[in-house]
C-alpha cells in the first residue's frame, strides 16, 4: 500500500508548487488511510482468491510492467513484452491469464497454441496495433519488394502475419542488425522506428506513420523539463515510443526491462520516468532505497483495464468472450516472424 499511496504522492509533489505540499499530502494521507483499510481488505481478499482458483484451474498469470500496483502483486510472472514472449512460450500450466493488452495476449496464443489464453478484459487493446491495415502493409510491401517487414510486437496477428520478423523495444535495433536485408519497413511505431533508424544508420527505414498516444501525447516535453528542473540529480530514462524532443533529454532510452535493470545497476539515487506511470510502481518497489518520478499524465487507459475483480471473475467463469480465437493458418503465419525474433535475441545472448 506505501507505495500505491506514494507513486500518486508523487504525482502531487509534482504537480503542484512547493508550498503547497504539506496540505495535499495532509489531505490525501487523511483520504489514503480512510481508503487504505477497506481498499487493503478487497485487495486481500481478491488475491486470497486468485491464488486459490489459479491453483484449482492450474492456470498462470502473465502481467505486464504497466498494470494496477496491486494487479503487479499477484502475477506469476511480470515483464517486459519480449520476457512476456518468452515465458509465454515456455509455459506448462493448462491456462494463461493474460494481463496487458491484446497484441500480448495474441503472441502468448500463437507461440504456445495448445494452452488456453483468457484476458480479464479482451476490450483492453493496444490503438497503435491497430493503425496498421493488412491491405495497407501489402501495398507498401509491393512498393518496396526488396525491403523485409520488421514489426514491433505491438501489432495485431494478421500485421504479423506479413511480416518477415518481430521486434519489441529490448531489441529492435539488434533485430535490424541481425536481418540481411538493406532497407527495413519499420511497423507501426515511427518513433521506435525512428530511434531504431538513428541506431542502425547502415540501413535504409521506411516507417509506418502509427504510434501510441500515451507516449508521444501524453509524455509532454513541458512535464519533462519542469521535472528537470526540480530534480537536477535525476537520471531520466525514457522509453523509445516518446517523441525525439523527450529522448534527446534521456540519460538512457530503454524498455520497461531495460529500465529495471538499469535503475539497479546505476550509483545514480534519483530517477525520472518518462514512460507509463504503472511502471514507477515495480520501480520503487524493488529499489525502495531509490526515488523514481513519474510523468503524471502518462496513463495508457487500456493498461488499466484490468483489475483485481475482472482477474477473479475470470478465473471463476472462464467466459468464452475472454478466450482468445485465432485461426490455425493465422497462427501459424505469424508464430514465424515471433519465432525469428525469439532465435535472434536468443543466440545475441550466447
Ligand atoms: P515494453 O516492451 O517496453 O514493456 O513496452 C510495451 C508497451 O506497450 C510500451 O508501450
Ligand atoms: Fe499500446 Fe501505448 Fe498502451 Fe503500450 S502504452 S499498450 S503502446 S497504447
Amino acid at each position: 500500500m506505501y507505495n500505491i499511496t506514494n507513486q500518486y504522492i508523487n504525482c502531487f509533489i509534482n504537480r503542484f508548487p512547493r508550498r503547497t505540499y504539506f496540505i495535499i499530502l495532509i489531505g490525501f494521507q487523511i483520504y489514503g488511510d480512510s481508503m487504505t483499510t477497506s481498499d487493503h481488505d478487497r485487495i486481500k481478499a481478491l488475491s486470497l482468491e486468485i491464488s486459490r482458483l489459479k491453483k484449482e484451474r492450474n492456470a498462470v498469470l502473465l502481467v505486464h510492467n504497466y498494470q494496477l500496483p496491486e494487479v503487479q502483486d499477484v502475477a506469476d510472472f511480470l515483464g517486459d513484452s519480449l520476457d512476456l514472449c518468452m515465458k509465454a512460450k515456455s509455459v506448462e500450466e493448462e491456462i494463461i491469464i493474460f494481463c496487458g493488452v491484446d497484441f500480448m495476449a495474441e503472441s502468448a496464443k500463437i507461440l504456445n497454441p495448445s494452452k488456453r489464453v483468457f484476458m480479464p478484459d479482451p476490450s483492453a487493446g493496444c490503438p497503435m496495433a491497430h493503425m496498421v491495415t493488412a491491405d495497407g502493409l501489402k501495398k507498401l510491401k509491393a512498393r518496396h519488394s526488396d525491403a523485409a517487414v520488421v514489426s514491433y510486437v505491438n501489432t495485431t496477428a494478421e500485421t504479423k502475419a506479413l511480416s518477415d520478423v518481430c521486434c519489441t523495444s529490448a531489441n529492435a535495433p539488434l533485430i535490424c542488425r541481425a536481418i540481411p536485408e538493406k532497407k527495413i519497413i519499420f511497423t507501426p511505431d515511427r518513433n521506435l522506428g525512428r530511434w531504431t533508424a538513428e541506431q542502425v544508420p547502415e540501413k535504409e527505414f521506411i516507417l509506418w506513420e502509427g504510434y501510441c498516444p500515451t507516449h508521444q501525447l501524453r509524455v509532454k516535453l513541458e512535464d519533462l523539463l519542469e521535472l528537470k528542473r526540480r530534480h537536477p540529480d535525476a537520471l531520466v530514462m525514457a522509453h523509445p515510443e516518446c517523441l525525439m524532443e523527450i529522448l534527446g533529454h534521456a540519460d538512457a532510452v530503454l524498455s520497461t526491462g531495460g529500465m529495471l535493470r538499469y535503475a539497479k545497476e546505476s550509483n545514480a539515487g534519483r530517477f525520472i520516468v518518462a514512460t507509463e506511470i504503472g511502471m514507477v510502481y515495480r520501480l520503487q518497489k524493488e529499489n525502495p532505497k531509490k526515488e523514481f518520478i513519474a510523468m503524471e499524465g502518462a496513463v495508457c487507459p487500456n493498461m488499466k483495464k484490468t483489475t483485481l475483480e475482472k482477474v477473479a471473475r475470470c478465473l471463476r467463469k472462464m467466459p468464452e468472450e475472454n478466450e482468445i480465437a485465432l485461426g490455425e493458418e493465422l497462427m501459424d503465419a505469424a508464430r514465424k516472424p515471433l519465432e525469428r525474433m525469439l532465435e535472434i535475441s536468443r543466440f545475441a545472448k550466447k
